[in-house]
């Protein structure tokens, strides 16, 4: 392992990636070759980004090397895990409502790859009251099992293990879960075999088994199906938003989706496809409309925070011909490419970061850990707040100027994200 991380160190970082950021990726499991491939290739993107070794943080080292082997789909059978947060799409909700694209009076949605528990897809239905939203995906659980902890596990309808997450998904807590992975496994199915026929709908007990776990999310303006890109029986919609699913496959199956799409849309319908993080943070999508037979790509726009990401959804490509990873790489890179506003930039930011203790630069000049003391649960919504303050204080605006210096066709969208027009 430590010889994997000196090759890529001296391959896309001039051998100066810190000793903290190096240890925490010897941890990278070593029989994983998917997490190889997947480290590698952020390293080529943020190598192209032009970031340099000093802004990889030692909790980037931690979570590429501890929990990136745990949320990619081999640890489960293949399957994309059906992982999202609440509250991770309020921006993007905001900008589906402000947007300059939605001239028509949009009243239908369909959220696509919503995962478990549809967080994003109730925050959705609770933005829009007026609109009816779908979830779709094809993971939806027939069983789910809490256990005495909060733990959970999801069930197929044929009851084998889709998926199962800590109740707070830290990485102390999922070490528990995973340490002996078989042993957790084996654990859920003797609750599942307990709790059959025992099936309660009162959070309040645990262990619990809940059956058609998705019919306590439905409301009068929501309702979920099973299904998936190109197979799902649902008349078209005003709006697709698909999020972070894309980003798991090649480059072929995102141009097949478009086309699916493309038959799901009203005419005038939009689409949004891209990715993100907690609390609307490494915010990127794409915008298309679809007019006649034809899918026209509007916009892509991204969060200013992706040029100096805390997390991994700004790299977190699947396939070495992501188009959107490529594309968010270059703009990053003619920002960065900017050494005065580069220099102004880090002056406030380095400031945020030490306020806030996530992520300081250390006396070496490395970005570092997160302060201990901070609670897991607040860790996020400080990085949004950072991001907000980044907006407040005009390095979006700033970053704007760059890229139109750079001859870009950008601009500021309604909810503050850099916005290139096509
Ligand atoms: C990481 S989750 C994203 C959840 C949510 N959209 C969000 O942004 O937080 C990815 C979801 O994509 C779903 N998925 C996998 N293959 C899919 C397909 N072919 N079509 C639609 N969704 C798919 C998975 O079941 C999983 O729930």
């Amino acid at each position: 392992m430590e010889n994997y991380v000196e090759i890529l160190n001296d391959k896309y970082f001039e051998g100066k990636l810190s000793k903290k950021f190096r240890n925490k990726l010897e941890n990278i499991p070593i029989d994983r070759p998917d997490v190889l491939s997947m480290v590698e290739r952020m390293f080529r993107l943020i190598n192209n980004a032009n970031i340099p070794a000093t802004d990889l943080s030692e909790m980037l080292g931690e979570i590429l090397g501890t929990l990136l082997g745990r949320i990619l789909p081999s640890a489960w059978e293949d399957r994309i895990p059906p992982v999202t947060v609440p509250g991770r799409h309020a921006a993007i909700d905001k900008y589906i409502k402000m947007s300059q694209w939605n001239s028509k009076e949009a009243k239908s949605m369909m959220d696509i790859g919503c995962g478990f528990p549809p967080y994003t897809t109730i925050d959705t239905a609770n933005y829009f009251p007026d609109w009816n939203i779908f979830g779709v995906d094809p993971s939806l659980p027939k069983f789910l099992v809490h256990d005495e902890s909060g733990n959970y596990a999801t069930f197929s309808e044929g009851k084998s293990i889709v998926y199962f997450q800590p109740s707070n998904p830290t990485i102390e807590n999922w070490d528990l879960l995973l340490k002996d992975k078989e042993e957790t496994k084996s654990r859920f199915y003797k609750l599942l075999n307990q709790l059959d026929g025992h099936p309660s709908k009162d959070k309040n007990i645990v262990p619990r088994l809940e059956l058609d776990p998705i019919k306590i999310y439905e409301q009068n303006n929501l309702s979920f199906i099973i299904g998936g890109i190109g197979a799902v029986d649902i008349k078209p919609v005003d709006v697709i938003r698909c999020f972070n699913v894309l980003f798991y496959f090649n480059n072929a199956f995102f141009l097949k989706a478009l086309s699916w799409f493309k038959g799901k849309l009203t005419e005038g319908g939009l689409l949004f496809i891209g990715g993100n993080w907690a609390a609307s943070t490494e915010s990127f999508y794409a915008v298309y409309q679809k007019e006649g037979d034809v899918l026209h790509r509007r916009e892509f726009a991204f969060s200013i925070d992706c040029i100096c990401p805390f997390s991994v959804a700004t790299w977190y490509a699947n396939h070495d011909d992501d188009q959107q990873a490529a594309e968010l790489t270059k703009y990053v890179k003619m920002i960065r490419q900017d050494d005065d506003f580069m220099k102004e930039f880090y002056a406030f930011h380095d400031l945020q970061r030490a306020a806030y203790g996530i992520c300081p630069r250390d006396s070496d000049g490395y970005y570092d850990n997160i302060d201990s003391s901070i609670a897991p649960e607040d860790i996020w919504p400080s990085v949004g707040k950072i991001l907000e303050e980044l907006n407040e204080n005009g390095f979006n605006d700033k970053a704007i100027q760059v890229l139109r210096n750079s001859g870009v066709n950008a601009k500021l969208n309604e909810v503050g994200h850099l916005s290139i027009l096509f």
